[in-house]
């Protein structure tokens, strides 16, 4: 045996032996430690396969930097509370919906597999203890001053005061407003183009904060611009939050709808090949109270439109329907992912 494959050969069995401490210490050596290749075999490799590669809209595990990451935040949160929209995994796009797993597991088995992925393969990173998705469950652990302070303070500045690019939050009135849906919509989805806060007019970019803050958080951290410095607006609930869930869905519908349905119904739903491909702006179908005929009709195709069942989620036809139906002065009404899987 080659000297070298003797010393790669030791580094593997120390890596092992240091793993499977990793994982007692993190159960408390109990009897019964989770067994993260285990649970991973049962919930996780239908969709990401077994040796992590992953394959059509399901991005690889292995060898993917976003779960071998020094910094675990995001990669604990993914797994926790899910996510969907589109994301770039080693330069390749993928767009489904990964569920969410804080219902059906405990903090000591989402540890145990995410320790797993981050171990298994080629990967070779540090385990996850399940206090760190403990603490992560519970985000609200996290006051909204904290958050502010690591999340938005670089652009808003400590006192809320801006700058010349970042628009105050202190004494503004739109985060001080009786309702705060618009503000929470920002805040998740992100905005740009011009704004104007107290005669002055901004022009940057304010990233989204889907899927990097929980509900909870955004709630925490809406709260505490509302009443921070001079603000003396009330509180937004976790539940205000997740009611801006249309608006989250219709961001990601959109991002569908420009990367599969655009080159043909147009960038504005305007139709396109000379009359071959439908407006869907102002369209009957589109605009029917009922959406199951347009729902049918994105999963089963017709003629020279393509099927999505099976390239599309159920969750991401509702969000690229609703997305549809809210566009171009378009009035049908937002889609549930239960709209879509009631459907056959
Ligand atoms: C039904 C299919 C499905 C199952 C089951 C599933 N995933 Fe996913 N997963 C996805 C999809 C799709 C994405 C990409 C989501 C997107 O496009 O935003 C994803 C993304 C991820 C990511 C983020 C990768 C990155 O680069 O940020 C991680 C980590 C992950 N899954 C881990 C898991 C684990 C662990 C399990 C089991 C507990 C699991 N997944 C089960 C479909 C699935
Ligand atoms: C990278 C810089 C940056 C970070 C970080 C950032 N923002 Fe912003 N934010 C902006 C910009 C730029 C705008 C104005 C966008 C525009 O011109 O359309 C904005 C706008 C806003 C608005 C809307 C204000 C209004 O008058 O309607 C709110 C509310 C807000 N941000 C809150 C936050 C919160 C809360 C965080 C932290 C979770 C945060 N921002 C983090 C750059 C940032
Ligand atoms: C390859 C071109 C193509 C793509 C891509 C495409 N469509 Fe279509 N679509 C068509 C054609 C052609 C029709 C007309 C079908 C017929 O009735 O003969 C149609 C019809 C429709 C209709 C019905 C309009 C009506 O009232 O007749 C809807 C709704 C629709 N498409 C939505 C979508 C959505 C949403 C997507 C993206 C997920 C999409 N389409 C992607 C070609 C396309």
């Amino acid at each position: 045996m080659s000297r070298q494959l003797t010393a790669a050969l030791v580094c593997a069995l120390i890596a092992a032996a240091a793993s499977t401490l990793h994982v007692r210490a993190g159960s408390a050596a109990s009897a019964a430690a989770p067994d993260g290749k285990a649970i991973f075999a049962a919930k996780c490799a239908a969709c990401h396969q077994a040796n992590g590669t992953g394959g059509g809209p399901y991005p690889p595990l292995a060898g993917n930097g976003d779960v071998t990451a020094s910094d675990t935040a995001t990669l604990i949160l993914t797994v926790l509370n899910g996510r969907s929209g589109p994301i770039q995994v080693n330069g390749k796009t993928f767009s489904g919906a990964m569920p969410a797993w804080k219902d059906q597991f405990s903090s000591d088995d989402i540890a145990a597999v995410l320790t797993y992925i981050r171990s298994a393969w080629t990967n070779k990173a540090a385990a996850v203890t399940s206090e760190q998705v403990a603490a992560a469950r519970n985000p609200i652990a996290l006051s909204g001053g904290q958050i502010f302070a690591a999340k938005c303070a670089t652009c808003h500045q400590a006192s809320g005061q801006g700058t010349s690019a970042y628009p105050p939050l202190n004494g503004n009135p739109h985060v001080s407003a009786t309702d705060p849906k618009e503000m929470i919509a920002t805040i998740v989805n992100g905005r740009s183009g011009a704004l104007v806060v107290n005669g002055t007019t901004y022009n940057g970019k304010m990233p989204t904060w889907k899927g990097q803050l929980s509900h909870a958080d955004i709630a925490a951290v809406a709260t505490y611009i509302r009443s921070a410095w001079t603000n003396k607006a009330p509180g937004v609930t976790e539940q205000q939050v997740a009611a801006s869930g249309p608006s989250v869905l219709s961001a990601v519908g959109a991002s569908i709808y420009a990367s599969k349905c655009a080159s043909c119904h147009g960038a504005a739903g305007q139709g396109g090949g000379h009359g071959t491909f439908p407006a869907l702006a102002g369209d009957s179908l589109v605009n029917s109270a009922d959406p199951n005929g347009m729902i049918a009709l994105v999963e089963h195709g017709r003629s020279m439109m393509p099927s999505w069942r099976g390239q599309l989620s159920a969750g991401d036809i509702a969000a690229v329907a609703t997305f549809v139906r809210a566009a171009w002065g378009n009035k049908g009404g937002p889609v549930s992912e239960q709209d879509v899987t009631a459907v056959k």
